[in-house]
C-alpha cells in the first residue's frame, strides 16, 4: 500500500523480543499469497478462487504457501445500518463466507486487509476493532492485516502507534475468548521506524520499511534496514520485509533468487504478490525451493540469519545500495548453520570467507557443506570456505553441518 503521512523518526533501542505476544498462531513466518503487489484494487472473487486453485495445482500449497490474502479494496466506503463492514457486492457477489469456505475446502487459510480508513479510502476499523474482529471471524478469516493509513489529519486517535495497534490485539483476544478463534495479526506501520521494538508485544509480524517495489534498488534498501534489526524477530513475531515481488517488474532470475533467499532467511513472511498463472517454471522453482523454505519455517531455531561479515564495506556499514553480504544463523540446532552470501556488485566475484568471522561457525571444527540452490553436497571444509565465482546480483545459500 502507498502511505500518505510520515512523522517523527525515533531512535532505535536494541532488545530481543523474548517478551513477544505468543497468540499460538504461526510460530514460523506466514507463507501465502496477497493481491496487492500485482492487482492493487482490481480484485474480485473469481481472481481469488482462480489464484487459489492455481496455487494448489502449481505446488505452492504443498510447498507451504497456505494463506490466500485479500488486500485493500474489498469493501465499500460506508458501514451498514448495524455498523458492520460491507463487502463490495460487485467484486464479491457471493460474500466473504462463501469465499473463505471455498479456500478452506481447497486446504488454504484466508486473510484480509483492514485500515483506519483503508489506504485506498474504504471504511476502516479505528474505534470499530472489536466489531470488525467479530465480523472477520464470522466470515471465516484466519489472518488480519491492519494498515496505518489515514491516521492524520482525519484520524481521531491521539495515542502512540503501539497503543493504536494494541486495540486490535485486545479485540482479537476478546473474540478468542468468545469464539475460541484467534487470527494471525499482521501490522503495517511506516511512520515511526520503531515497529520492531513494540511490534513483538502486540502482533505476529510488523512491516519495517516503506512499500516494496519490483526493482533491485528497493530490494537492497529494505535488506539494508533489515540487516540491523534481526534481533527483534523470533518465533510468533517477525520483521515483515513486505510481500514478494517475484514475477513482477524486470527482476532477473538471479535477482528473484536473491530476493526470495534473503526474505526467507531473514525470516520474513513469504507472501507471493504476482499473477501466479503467468509465472515461468524457473520462477516457480525459485519460490518453491524446499531447502530454503525449511530454514524460513524452522520450528526449532526462531532467530533469523544476521550479517556476520559485511564484505565489500567495513562491518556495520549503513549502505542502502550495498548491504551486508555474508549472513549466518543456526538451523535446527547448534550443529547446523545456514549461510547466505549475496553479490551486490555489477560483476561476477569470488566467494571466500573464514569461519572465525561467524558466531555460528567454529574455526576449530570441520563442516560438511550443502549448496541449497544446486542441491549438492560440496564436501568437507575447515577454517575457511571458498566456492568460486558468483554472478552479479545472484546469491548462494548453504547448510554447514559440524563434523563430530
Ligand atoms: C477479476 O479481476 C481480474 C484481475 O484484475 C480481472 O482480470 C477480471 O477481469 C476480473 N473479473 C471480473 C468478473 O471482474
Ligand atoms: C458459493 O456460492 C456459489 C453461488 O451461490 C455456490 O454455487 C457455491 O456452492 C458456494 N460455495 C460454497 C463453498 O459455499
Ligand atoms: C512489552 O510488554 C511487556 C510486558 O507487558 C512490558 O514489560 C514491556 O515493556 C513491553 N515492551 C515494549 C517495547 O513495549
Ligand atoms: C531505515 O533505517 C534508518 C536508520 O534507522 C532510518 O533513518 C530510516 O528511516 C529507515 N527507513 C525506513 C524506510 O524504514
Ligand atoms: C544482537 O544480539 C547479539 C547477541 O545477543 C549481540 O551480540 C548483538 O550485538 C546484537 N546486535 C544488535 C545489532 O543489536
Ligand atoms: C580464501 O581465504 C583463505 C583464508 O583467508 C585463504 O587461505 C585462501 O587462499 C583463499 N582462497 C582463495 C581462492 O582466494
Amino acid at each position: 500500500m502507498t502511505h500518505y503521512i510520515k512523522y517523527a523518526v525515533l531512535g532505535i533501542v536494541f532488545a530481543s523480543n523474548s517478551l513477544a505476544w505468543n497468540n499460538g498462531v504461526q510460530k514460523a513466518p506466514a507463507m501465502g499469497f496477497n493481491t496487492w503487489n500485482r492487482f492493487a484494487c482490481n480484485i474480485n472473487e473469481t481472481l481469488i478462487r482462480d489464484t487459489a486453485t492455481q496455487m494448489k495445482n502449481l505446488g505452492f500449497l504443498a510447498a507451504g504457501y497456505s494463506y490466500i490474502n485479500i488486500d485493500d479494496c474489498w469493501n465499500t466506503k460506508a458501514r451498514d445500518v448495524n455498523g458492520l463492514l460491507v463487502p463490495d457486492a460487485t467484486k464479491f457477489p457471493n460474500g466473504m463466507k462463501n469465499l473463505t469456505d471455498f479456500l478452506h475446502d481447497l486446504g488454504f487459510k484466508a486473510g484480509e486487509d483492514q485500515g483506519i480508513t483503508t489506504c485506498a479510502g474504504f471504511a476502516g476499523s479505528l474505534n470499530h476493532e472489536l466489531t470488525d474482529a467479530r465480523t472477520f471471524v464470522n466470515w471465516g478469516f484466519d489472518y488480519i492485516k491492519v494498515n496505518r493509513c489515514n491516521i492524520l489529519p482525519t484520524g481521531s486517535f491521539q495515542g502512540t502507534n503501539e497503543a493504536r495497534f494494541k486495540r486490535w490485539t485486545d479485540a482479537l483476544e476478546q473474540v478468542q475468548a468468545e469464539t475460541g478463534k484467534m487470527l494471525f495479526y499482521s501490522l503495517v506501520e511506516w511512520s515511526s521506524f520503531d515497529a520492531w521494538v513494540w511490534g513483538p508485544n502486540v502482533s505476529n509480524s510488523w512491516r519495517m520499511y516503506d512499500d516494496i517495489q519490483p526493482n533491485w534498488p528497493r530490494i537492497t534498501q529494505i535488506l539494508n534496514n533489515a540487516s540491523f534489526i534481526g534481533n527483534f524477530s523470533n518465533f510468533y513475531g517477525h520483521n515483515d520485509l513486505d510481500m514478494l515481488e517475484n514475477g513482477n517488474g524486470a527482476l532477473t532470475l538471479a535477482e528473484q533468487r536473491s530476493h526470495f533467499t534473503a526474505w526467507a532467511l531473514a525470516k520474513s513472511p513469504l507472501l507471493i504478490g504476482t499473477d501466479v498463472s503467468k509465472l515461468s517454471q524457473d520462477a516457480i522453482t525459485i519460490l518453491t525451493n524446499p531447502e530454503i523454505i525449511a530454514i524460513n519455517q524452522d520450528t526449532a531455531i526462531g532467530e533469523p540469519l544476521k550479517p556476520f561479515f559485511w564484505g565489500k564495506n567495513p562491518d556495520n556499514t549503513w549502505d542502502p545500495t550495498f548491504p551486508a553480504q555474508y549472513w549466518s544463523g543456526y538451523y535446527k540446532d547448534q550443529k547446523h548453520t545456514a549461510v547466505m552470501y549475496l553479490n551486490f556488485n555489477e560483476r561476477t566475484v569470488d566467494l571466500n570467507f573464514t569461519f572465525s568471522h561467524s558466531p555460528h561457525l567454529r574455526a576449530d571444527k570441520k563442516y560438511t557443506v550443502r549448496d541449497l540452490w544446486k542441491h549438492q553436497d560440496k564436501g568437507i571444509f575447515g577454517s575457511f570456505f571458498f566456492d568460486g565465482s558468483i554472478p552479479s546480483h545472484d546469491v548462494r545459500a548453504y547448510i554447514f553441518t559440524e563434523q563430530v
